[in-house]
């Protein structure tokens, strides 16, 4: 099915916003049922959270769908894949004290998964960390045979024991990236309400096609989801108004408002919906959260 392209060019300027018009789009919007409970558990779905673009909400759509997805009885696992171990710490861990990190796994031989994954305050999700060392991976990648599956090998054990891995990407095109989208299933794109917000998903997109062609037949966009939504100004209205005209059914229904909320979470160092269980913020990550249960099962 294809993804409508955008009729009218509006207020908010893009390369090219319109997505490729095959394999990658055209799922069917989710009703977003209230998701049975599994009678077991894996093999793992893996959802790369990626926008090359800084500070749209990745992380913490990592962090607060890995939680909302454990809530529905998922076992999730949350890969930290940004050297700065933003994740981690959104988590209530202190990257530089960790003896070991997905940094070990992508390098050395010697160490196991199962050494490295920490369990997180949320029951049901675990946490493969990072810090900053993982930055030295890109380097020492770049001469290996298959340095794009180095993630895809490191996470294979893991697969069984888990129903959903999130790899949250850093803001790059880079190497790591490429590994993420190299051993995912589909791509979460959060896509911050901005006036500058749809410049570079062209580009990732065209990125994601080409992992697709040369490195993952499998991939594809589980779908955009709107993030840093202002419900009482016209321009983030607009914005996503613009971005569902783009993008139609890739654009989730649930879409994240701003709130300070959120910058308190990772002080707090725990998901919202510990947090403020019962905050808007915390519905709208159980709406998305029964979204991708809901396109991921329809994609397998
Ligand atoms: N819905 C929201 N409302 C208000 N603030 C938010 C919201 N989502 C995230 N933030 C805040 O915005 C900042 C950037 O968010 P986040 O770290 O999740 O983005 P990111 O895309 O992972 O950034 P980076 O590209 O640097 O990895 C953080 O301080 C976070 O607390
Ligand atoms: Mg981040």
């Amino acid at each position: 099915m294809s993804t409508p392209r955008p009729t009218n060019p509006g207020p908010v300027p893009a390369d090219d916003p319109s997505p490729p018009e095959d394999h990658i789009g055209g799922r069917h919007r989710a009703s977003a049922p209230e998701p049975a409970p599994l009678s077991f558990h894996g093999p793992a779905r893996v959802i790369a959270v990626a926008n090359q673009k800084g500070g749209v909400g990745k992380t913490t759509s990592a962090i607060n769908l890995g939680a909302t997805l454990a809530e529905y009885g998922r076992r999730v696992l949350l890969v930290d894949f940004d050297p700065q171990g933003a994740l981690s710490v959104g988590l209530g861990v202190q990257p530089q004290q960790l003896e070991r990190t997905v940094h070990d796994l992508l390098i050395s031989n010697d160490s196991k998964p199962d050494e490295v994954v920490i369990p997180t305050k949320v029951p049901g999700m675990d946490l493969l960390p990072s810090n900053i060392d993982l930055s030295a991976a890109e380097v020492q990648l770049v001469t290996e045979v298959g340095r794009e599956h180095a993630l895809s090998r490191a996470i294979q054990p893991l697969l069984a024991d888990y129903d959903m891995v999130l790899v949250d990407c850093q803001p790059s095109l880079g190497l790591l990236t490429i590994n993420a989208l190299a051993c995912a299933d589909s791509v979460l794109i959060p896509l911050e309400c901005e006036y500058f917000s749809l410049r570079g998903v062209a580009l990732l997109i065209d990125t994601i096609e080409k992992v697709r062609a040369r490195l993952n037949p499998k991939l594809s966009i589980s779908g955009i989801v709107a993030t840093m939504y202002d419900p009482r100004t016209v321009h983030t209205r607009e914005v996503r108004t613009r971005v569902v005209e783009a993008f139609g059914e890739l654009v989730y229904d649930a879409t994240i408002n701003r709130t300070v909320k959120f910058p308190e979470t990772t002080v707090a160092g725990e998901p919202i919906t510990r947090w403020a269980p019962t905050s808007s913020g915390a519905q709208a990550y159980r709406h998305l959260a029964r979204e991708v249960i809901a396109r991921e099962a329809a994609a397998q």
